[in-house]
C-alpha cells in the first residue's frame, strides 16, 4: 500500500516548503558542476588563509538557485548573512546603517542588486573596494564628508538582470558566476531529493515527467511536484508514476515542453506578426509587452537552449521546432533558408 501523504506538510504555506526544500550546503545543491566547484574553490582559499570571501555576483533567471548558493556560501563560511534587497535599501542611510553594522567576515547578501538606485550604489564602491564608507554630515556650507572604516566583508549580490549594472558596481565583484537552466536529469534528482524531504513516494519516471515541463528551473519543478502532489492525494493513493504525473500535469494546463504564457507568445509573436522572423528584440517587446531586456536575459536563453530560438545580427528567428511546438506547418522556404 502507498504511503499517504504526512498532513503537516500540506497545511504549511508554499513559502515554508520552499524554506525546507532549500539546499543547505554544497553537497546538496545539484547541477551547476562548474559554478559550483569554482565557488567551493574559493571557500576552502579564503578559510585557510582566514580572509573574508571575495565579493560575488550571482546571475540568472529566477528560480535557479542565486539566493540558495548565497546562503550555501555564507555557512561554508561560517559567517553570518544579512540579508537586503536593492528596492529596500532607499535611502543612502539604509545602506550606511547596513554596511556599519557588519562585523569581520559577514557576508551582506543584496537581491535584485540592479534594482539599487545610482545614488546608492556610488556609496557601494569604496565600501567594496577599500572597506571605506564616505557619509555626509550636515548640509549646506557646513556640510563635510567623513570617512568610516568598515570590516572586511564580503557582499554577494544576485540579479535576474546583470545587463542593468553598471560597469563600475559589475568590476568590483572579485567573483562573477551566472547560473544556467538545468537539464532534465539535474531536475529530476532535485525533485526525488524534494520528495523524500516531503515524505511524497515518486517513482523515477514520475520525477523525469515533471522534470521535464518545469521549463529549466528547480522552483518550478519543486512547484509542480506539489501540485501533482495533490492530485496524486485527492484522485489517487498518493503515489506518483509516470502516468499521474502526466495526467495530473495536463489537467493543471502546464505544456507538456515546459513553456510558460510568455515563452508561447514570443513564439506566437514571432511566427505570427513577424513571419518567422527576423525580427528585432525592441519589436518583439512590444509586441509582447514585456521589457526588451526581461525577454532578452529571462525568457531567450531557455527558448534558444531549446532551440526554438536563434539569435542573428538581423534578430530572433524562430526554429522549425518553435513551428511544431506550436502546432503549426514549417516556415517557408525564405526563413529557412536564414536558419
Ligand atoms: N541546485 C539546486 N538544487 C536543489 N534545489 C534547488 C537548486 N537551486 C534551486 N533550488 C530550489 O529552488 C528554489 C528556488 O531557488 P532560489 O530561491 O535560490 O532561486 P533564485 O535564483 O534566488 O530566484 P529569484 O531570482 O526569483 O530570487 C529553492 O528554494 C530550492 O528549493
Ligand atoms: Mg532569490
Amino acid at each position: 500500500m502507498s504511503e499517504r501523504i504526512v498532513t503537516d506538510v500540506l497545511t504549511k504555506p508554499d513559502q515554508v516548503i520552499e524554506q525546507t526544500l532549500r539546499p543547505g550546503a554544497f553537497a546538496d545543491f545539484t547541477g551547476q558542476a562548474k559554478v559550483k566547484e569554482r565557488l567551493e574553490i574559493a571557500v576552502t582559499a579564503a578559510r585557510q588563509r582566514g580572509e573574508a570571501l571575495d565579493h560575488i555576483l550571482l546571475s540568472g533567471p529566477p528560480g535557479l538557485g542565486k539566493t540558495t548558493m548565497a546562503k550555501i556560501l555564507a555557512g561554508a563560511m561560517g559567517a553570518t548573512l544579512r540579508e537586503t534587497s536593492g528596492p529596500t535599501v532607499e535611502k543612502a542611510a539604509d545602506l550606511a546603517g547596513l554596511l556599519t553594522n557588519l562585523e569581520a567576515g559577514d557576508v551582506l547578501f543584496i537581491d535584485e542588486i540592479h534594482r539599487l538606485q545610482k545614488t546608492i550604489e556610488e556609496y557601494l564602491y569604496p565600501a567594496m573596494e577599500d572597506f571605506k564608507l564616505d557619509i555626509l554630515i550636515d548640509q549646506g556650507p557646513n556640510a563635510r564628508s567623513v570617512r568610516l572604516s568598515l570590516p572586511r566583508f564580503t557582499l554577494i549580490g544576485a540579479t535576474t538582470r546583470s545587463g542593468l549594472l553598471s560597469a563600475p558596481l559589475l568590476t568590483r565583484f572579485g567573483i562573477r558566476e551566472r547560473l544556467d537552466y538545468y537539464s532534465a536529469d539535474q531536475l529530476q534528482r532535485i525533485l526525488l531529493r524534494a520528495a523524500g524531504l516531503l515524505k511524497v513516494e515518486i517513482e523515477p519516471a514520475g520525477a523525469m515527467e515533471i522534470a521535464r515541463r518545469s521549463r529549466g528551473t528547480p522552483r518550478i519543478a519543486n512547484n509542480l511536484l506539489r501540485r501533482v502532489r495533490d492530485y496524486a492525494q485527492v484522485r489517487a493513493d498518493g503515489r506518483i508514476t509516470s502516468s499521474l504525473a502526466d495526467t495530473a500535469l495536463a489537467i493543471l494546463e502546464i505544456d507538456q515542453y515546459g513553456l510558460d504564457e510568455m515563452d508561447k507568445r514570443i513564439l506566437e509573436a514571432i511566427i505570427g506578426k513577424f513571419g518567422g522572423g527576423p525580427v528585432g528584440v525592441n519589436s518583439l517587446a512590444v509586441a509582447v509587452g514585456e521589457e526588451p531586456d526581461t525577454i532578452e536575459e529571462v525568457y531567450e536563453p531557455y527558448l534558444i537552449m531549446e532551440g526554438y530560438l536563434q539569435r542573428t545580427p538581423q534578430g530572433r528567428i524562430a526554429s522549425e521546432l518553435a513551428y511544431r511546438r506550436l502546432g503549426l506547418k514549417g516556415p517557408t522556404s525564405r526563413q529557412a533558408g536564414l536558419l
